[in-house]
């Protein structure tokens, strides 16, 4: 087998991960090598579409202290608030420097760079472009990875382990879906940053590949997995795609509406409406439809419509071009002239990779940073537009800090031996003589029908219960699926088969431990615990390994500026 060296190892090229390699490649005298499942440019970051939070207006008003206040009441006061701190402060530097990198924001009429607003933030301050941030701020990154040298790629490259030795990074396995070859790369210094893993719902705006791979191995390796039961639903998937129509659409005026054409927001959040935090938007319209005042959408699934139609085609075309675009494509639906059908769509994981303030795993030599990550910035509900903000942080960060641990590192650490290696290529390609009936296909599609079912917006016991044996079942199945194709490039059917067994091993984290938190707290609302319970649950969960399933330990939350108080918009 053919073993590769980089002194520092990014996996995944979202923004976090490309993020990341800058940082590390500023270092000249380090090699980096960087290695995504996709092309670099197909990431799901492209995806993200309103806006990045900053601010960058303190002379009119913003400032870091009402964004952290922001963040962590939307939170739920899950989040960490040191680390919110560490957020507020270090995002505006980045939004320049993107802007010194070439990014088209969407300008004032005095050429400053606009914001526009966004959910739960008390000031506009989610930065954009048009409504095609990510695939700008992607862009950007995209150029500027090309001044360096010394940064190597492995495109369409899957990692399928990561590899410790006496508890400390030193490399990764990894199978080229172009060429075939499995290989090893030796590293020094390690940054996940695979994003997230909505794709063992059926209804959600991630894309095909957003299987959290990486967090799974990590969880895999022995690295605690942190808050996973904190799913986020985005108010506006839309029907029946579920791709994502945009929360600057609401920013820009859009609004809620019913089947008797109430705008019922004022029913749940008077003062802040459609821009309430998601959890709450979501829960509303869970609700509207659940109490039979939905409209029947496409393929009779029940939606709520959002309604553009009094903005104008000026500002629809100007801000906001690609959902036009999508909704006229996939739904023949123009929304200057008519509403859009849409639900709640699972969207975003707020847990992770357990990380400190610096994005440092337990692990020696491992990093994380974006989605992938859990440093407990977003708690139990993620703002809008504070993502795309995290992963440039935090790409940051990682980067910074494997780059300087990997220049204090002078011998590579050793890789395991050739037999283990060996081990772990027989494991994958061994799957081409499974004769079980079951395909990856079909055991995702089951498992995205229980989550869509029993672990959505709102969740009982009893359907948690449920979901968790149903996974139990699924998961046994994963090491016999049958795998038609046997070839060794480009096989879609065994990367699926892989993908299978890492969206269940999330699934079955989310469930235990949604099934374990006796409370209702931002994303995670239990109809049989209503409330939420600061005396017992204010705190963190933390999931490990076992092959029986999960084993949970819990840790406290960081508050160094505000007690929790009553969540109310
Ligand atoms: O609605 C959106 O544009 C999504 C933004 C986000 O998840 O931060």
């Amino acid at each position: 087998m053919r073993k590769l060296k980089h002194d520092v190892i990014v996996v995944g090229s979202g923004l976090a991960g490309l993020r990341a390699a800058i940082e590390a490649a500023r270092n000249e005298k380090l090699d980096v090598g960087i290695i995504s499942k996709v092309q670099l440019m197909r990431s799901h970051s492209v995806c993200a579409e309103g806006g990045t939070a900053a601010v960058m207006q303190p002379e009119l008003g913003d400032s870091l202290e009402l964004h952290a206040w922001d963040t962590v009441r939307g939170a739920d006061f899950l989040a960490d608030q040191d680390v919110v701190w560490r957020f507020v402060e270090e995002i505006p530097k980045e939004l320049l420097l993107l802007e010194h990198w070439g990014i088209p924001w969407s300008r004032r009429k005095d050429g400053r760079m606009d914001q526009r607003p966004f959910g739960g933030h008390s000031y506009d301050r989610a930065t954009f472009a048009a409504d095609k941030t990510g695939f700008f701020e992607m862009q950007a990154l995209y150029d500027t990875l090309q001044k360096f040298e010394n940064v190597t790629r492995y495109d369409e490259c899957y990692v399928s382990s990561i590899l410790t030795k006496n508890g400390q990074f030193c490399g990764v396995t990894v199978w080229s879906l172009t060429t075939g070859e499995f290989f090893a790369v030796q590293g020094k210094a390690m940054v996940i940053a695979t994003g997230g893993a909505c794709r063992m719902f059926g209804f959600t705006t991630y894309s095909l590949t957003a299987t959290g791979d990486g967090m799974a191995m990590a969880y895999r390796a022995g690295l605690p997995i942190k808050d996973l039961e904190f799913v986020q639903f985005h108010p506006t998937g839309l029907v029946p795609s579920g791709i994502l129509i945009t929360e600057a659409a609401r920013g820009e005026g859009a609004y809620l509406r019913n089947v008797k054409g109430e705008r019922f927001m004022e029913k749940y959040a008077k003062a802040k409406m459609e821009l309430a935090p998601r959890d709450i938007v979501s829960r509303s319209e869970q609700t509207e439809i659940e109490e039979g005042r939905g409209v029947t959408g496409p393929e009779g699934i029940m939606a709520i419509n959002l309604d553009l139609t009094h903005l104008g085609a000026d500002k629809i075309n100007e801000r906001l071009p690609m959902i036009r675009e999508v909704t006229i494509k996939l739904n023949f639906i123009d929304p200057i002239k008519e509403p859009i059908p849409i639900r709640p769509a699972a969207h975003y994981f707020m847990g992770g990779v357990h990380t400190d303030l610096d994005g440092a795993t337990p692990v020696p030599g491992i990093w994380c940073s974006g989605e992938a990550a859990c440093g407990s910035l977003h708690g139990a509900n993620r703002l809008g537009s504070n993502s795309t903000a995290e992963c440039l942080v935090w790409g940051k960060i990682t980067g910074d800090k494997a780059a300087e641990f990997a220049a204090k590192t002078q011998n590579y650490p050793d890789l395991p031996p050739d037999s283990a290696l060996q081990d772990e290529e027989n494991s994958i390609f061994k799957r081409f003589s499974n004769n079980g009936k079951e395909t990856s296909f079909a055991v995702r599609k089951e498992l995205q029908k229980t989550m869509d079912g029993e672990v959505g917006v709102f969740r009982t016991g009893d359907g948690l219960e449920k979901a968790l044996n149903r996974i139990k079942e699924l998961r046994k199945l994963v090491p016999y699926l049958r795998v038609n194709d046997t070839g060794r490039i480009y096989n879609t059917d065994l990367m699926s088969a892989l993908e299978a067994g890492n969206l269940l091993d999330l699934s079955e984290i989310i469930v235990t431990g949604a099934l374990a938190r006796k409370e209702s707290r931002g994303a995670h609302s239990r109809r049989d615990f209503p409330t939420r319970d600061d005396v017992n649950w204010l705190k963190h969960t933390m999931a490990y390994y076992t092959p029986q399933g999960p084993r949970l330990d819990y840790i406290p939350v960081t508050i160094t500026m505000w007690q929790p108080v009553e969540r109310k918009y």
